[in-house]
């Protein structure tokens, strides 16, 4: 029975015992709250369109994606607690100002999950891991490339309807609600993955799916195990959100011919394909557990299946 007057300070302390996690942990539902605020008032204080940068992945950087990683960078700095941390707008590593040799924690985010969704009101989000160092050499960038099953804790806020903040740490994985007073209070606790039916894939990418993936999402559609309905918002985190409340599977296929994916395996994949498990759900890539992969790269971009169970271990019985 979840008790609506927790609120996210007392919930981590009640069930996060390292004080310093706590804070990273308080500090990415700052920086949240300050990216919910600016992305619902974007409009009036001229925060849409692009800055007119291009980011290391080649895409448009809008005004909004900058303005939510400068915070996410700020906040954690602010921290005191974090020796580095890893962003979708960054090329390399990124330290804390000023370098923290002595923190403890790593942490990956994509500040602005959904960015061709920001000009037209549709959900967008923030998405995040954290990881121990492994080492205190701060010029190595293996301390970003971890497994997801090495990661403490994941998460991401959604600003659609209403701003949620969804957080797992092992085998808990709960949702808060940002009041009007700004602050998040506990609304669903240990949230196990839904069950209805419910597919979401670019369908437009059809013709480079593999055979195998043709036949999936065709027994999918065949009413044999249900009837399944098509949802995809285009933002991976709303997708996500939505399909582990309600139920169903992402699916975000690597092109077969380069065997690259459109998603990044650090800090989109791994965040939530952690949800993921601690919620009864699972995640691959084209073959093998997202969270099992070793990351070669910063912004290594891999296939991604994540959500019900039963639907990825039905690809996994027709490949
Ligand atoms: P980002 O806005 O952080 O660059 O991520 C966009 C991603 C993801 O949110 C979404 O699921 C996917 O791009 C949508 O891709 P398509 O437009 O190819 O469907
Ligand atoms: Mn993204
Ligand atoms: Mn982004």
């Amino acid at each position: 029975m979840v008790n609506k007057s927790t609120n996210l300070e007392e919930y981590i302390d009640s069930f996060i015992e390292d004080s310093n996690l706590q804070e990273v942990i308080r500090s990415i539902s700052i920086a949240c709250k300050t990216i919910s605020n600016s992305v619902r008032l974007a409009g009036i204080n001229d925060l849409l369109g692009k800055t007119g940068d291009i980011n290391v992945q080649g895409e448009k950087v809008e005004k909004l994606d900058e303005f939510a990683n400068n915070t996410l960078i700020n906040q954690l700095s602010k921290s005191k607690k974090v020796f580095m941390m890893g962003s979708e707008e960054i090329e390399s590593i990124i330290l804390p100002q000023p370098e923290n040799p002595n923190g403890e924690y790593v942490v990956v985010f994509d500040p602005l999950d959904g960015s061709s969704n920001i000009d037209v009101s549709i959900s967008i989000g923030t998405i995040f891991a954290i990881y121990k160092k492994i080492n205190s050499d701060p010029q190595d960038v293996d301390n970003l490339l971890q497994k997801g099953n090495q990661i403490l804790a994941s998460g991401y806020a959604v600003y659609g309807s209403s701003t949620v903040l969804c957080l797992s740490i092992i085998n808990k994985t709960s949702l808060f609600t940002l009041s009007g007073d700004q602050e998040f209070f506990l609304t669903s606790e240990n949230i196990v993955h839904g069950d209805s039916k419910v597919y979401s894939i670019n369908e437009s990418n059809w013709n480079k799916f593999t055979d195998e993936n043709k036949l999936w999402v065709n027994k999918l559609r065949s009413e044999e195990f249900g009837k399944y309905t098509a949802r995809y918002v285009g933002s991976l985190v709303a997708d996500f959100h939505r399909n582990l409340i309600k139920g169903g599977v992402f699916a975000y296929p690597a092109d077969p011919k380069s065997g690259i994916g459109r998603l990044r395996l650090i800090y989109e994949c791994n965040p939530l394909a952690f949800i993921a498990k601690q919620s009864k759900g699972r995640a691959t890539d084209e073959s093998e557990d997202i969270l099992d992969i070793k990351p070669t790269a910063l912004h290594q971009r891999v296939g991604l299946y994540i959500g019900g169970e039963e639907e990825i271990n039905l690809r996994e019985k027709l490949i």
